[in-house]
């Protein structure tokens, strides 16, 4: 039987679905992108059900491909957290792991089974871990006080609640140092150092059900080495606390797979990335002679991240003679901030001129009060013109997730596509909807 080689969403940078028709325009999901945008306005968000869906079925079958004990796939929803897409991620069979109260109800009314739900964060409140307790869902203990919190609200539950243990495995990797979390000096989870103590801890308090640990090494990491190593870090500690007599069952390797938002971008594929994590937690069992625990991942980028594109339409344009023209959208850093925030690069292609083979060069601005606001530096796209639909593609991650409302700009709507049907998974905010949390105090009414 021939073995049909499926893309890997995250290498590529459009989403999967993306063709040109008759027209010359962008379809995707089998619609074309500028009706939507006269359809639902623009900037506007859309995300593709089949590059997800893709992403995620690679996630659970090279899973089940090249690890033998158990395994589950968790949707790091910090990346994207929507009613539409916890649904989808949930029917592909992947649990969720979230960092707050307002992701981990998002996820519980999407009907996500909270035993497939983790919580996370470095400062938890006792408000939030309560929420995950009572739902059911497992919390990943980042430091003392989430232990003492939960050692606290476990006495009085019929049933221990589940516990992780996060930490640091002192692994550096080449990403933006904002978005690198498992090298010594991080926020995050507890320092090698003061594992012993909290294993000791955990071995005390049978209130707790401790299952396991966890290590995120950081975000948009091409580089497999770093998670090999990280493997065997976490090898390592799951056999001192077997040593110690904890029931330990459970490895979380975090997420961090890397996407293409550029050409010369050029990640691992899910399938190699699973394969190889996979390989090195085995190999690191076989060397301690510890049994196969069940195999967590938490990916965020690599699942939505390709299946999302922007779509905004050009307005004005400067040209300053013999540096630059730019060309103004109607969105910007409000509903990106990547750029400005890591200098983050994108690709765009102009939806309603896709046949044209003409190329200028030239800077996509934003709309925003700020000389930073700028989406593309420095960009071949045919020449635009006013009313040009404009496509950024690879920002279904990190994109509306960390969106505001920096100028009282509405946050854009979310359409998801699939088949031909453009389903709202998010409306538009309105001028009301900005409104609607101030206040005008009395003495200053006019
Ligand atoms: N697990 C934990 C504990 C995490 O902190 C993260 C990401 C993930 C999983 C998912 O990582 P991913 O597969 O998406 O790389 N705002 C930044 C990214 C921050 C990532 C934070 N943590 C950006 O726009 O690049």
């Amino acid at each position: 039987m021939l073995a049909i080689q499926v893309a890997s969403p995250n290498q590529h940078i459009r989403p999967l679905t993306s063709r040109i028709n008759e027209s010359g325009h962008l379809t995707i999901g089998g619609c074309d992108v500028v009706e939507l945008a006269q359809r639902f306005g623009t900037p506007l968000y859309i995300l593709d059900e089949h590059t997800l869906r893709t992403a995620c079925r690679q996630y659970t079958g090279a899973l089940s491909r090249h690890y033998p004990g158990p395994s589950l796939a968790l949707y790091a929803s910090k990346a994207l957290s929507l009613l539409a897409v916890s649904a989808v991620v949930a029917q592909e069979g992947m649990g969720i792991d979230v960092v707050s109260a307002g992701e981990l109800l998002t996820a519980l009314q999407a009907g996500v089974d909270a035993r497939t739900v983790y919580l996370h964060g470095n400062n938890k409140s006792a408000f939030e871990i309560g929420l995950a307790l009572d739902a059911g869902a497992t919390v990943v203990a980042d430091n003392w006080l989430d232990l003492e919190t939960l050692a606290d609200l476990a006495q009085d539950r019929p049933e221990p609640p589940r516990v992780m243990v996060r930490m640091t495995p002192g692994i550096e990797c080449h990403t933006h140092e904002y978005i690198r979390t498992g090298h010594l000096d991080s926020k995050f989870g507890f320092d090698p150092n003061e594992l012993p103590q909290v294993l000791a801890f955990l071995a005390r308090t049978p209130t707790l059900h401790a299952t396991g640990l966890h290590a995120h090494i950081g975000s948009q990491v091409f580089d497999l080495q770093a998670h090999i190593d990280t493997a065997r870090v976490l090898v390592e500690w799951f056999n001192k606390a077997l040593t110690l007599g904890l029931n330990f069952s459970e490895l979380n390797i975090g997420g961090g797979l890397g996407i293409c938002y550029t050409p010369t971008d050029d990640p691992p594929s899910i399938e190699q990335w699973v394969a190889t994590v996979s390989r090195a937690i085995i190999d690191a069992c076989q060397h301690y002679n510890v049994p196969l625990p069940r195999l967590l991942c938490e990916p965020g980028r690599s699942l939505i991240g390709p299946a999302g594109v922007t779509l905004y339409t050009v307005g004005s344009t400067k040209t300053v003679p013999d540096i630059r023209t730019y060309i103004s959208v109607d969105g910007g850093m409000s509903d990106n901030p990547r750029p400005i925030t890591y200098k983050a690069q994108y690709t765009a292609a102009v939806a309603n001129k896709m046949n044209d083979s003409r190329r200028s060069v030239v800077t996509i601005a934003g709309k925003h009060c700020e000389s930073g606001d700028v989406l593309l530096r420095d960009v071949e796209l045919p020449p635009l013109a006013g009313g040009d639909v404009l496509a950024v593609f690879s920002t279904g991650a990190y994109n509306f997730s960390m969106a505001s409302n920096y100028n009282r700009l509405t946050r854009p709507a979310i359409v998801l596509v699939s088949d031909g049907e453009a389903s709202i998974v998010l409306k538009r905010e309105s001028l009301d909807d900005l409104l609607r949390l101030d206040r005008l105090p009395e003495r200053l009414q006019p």
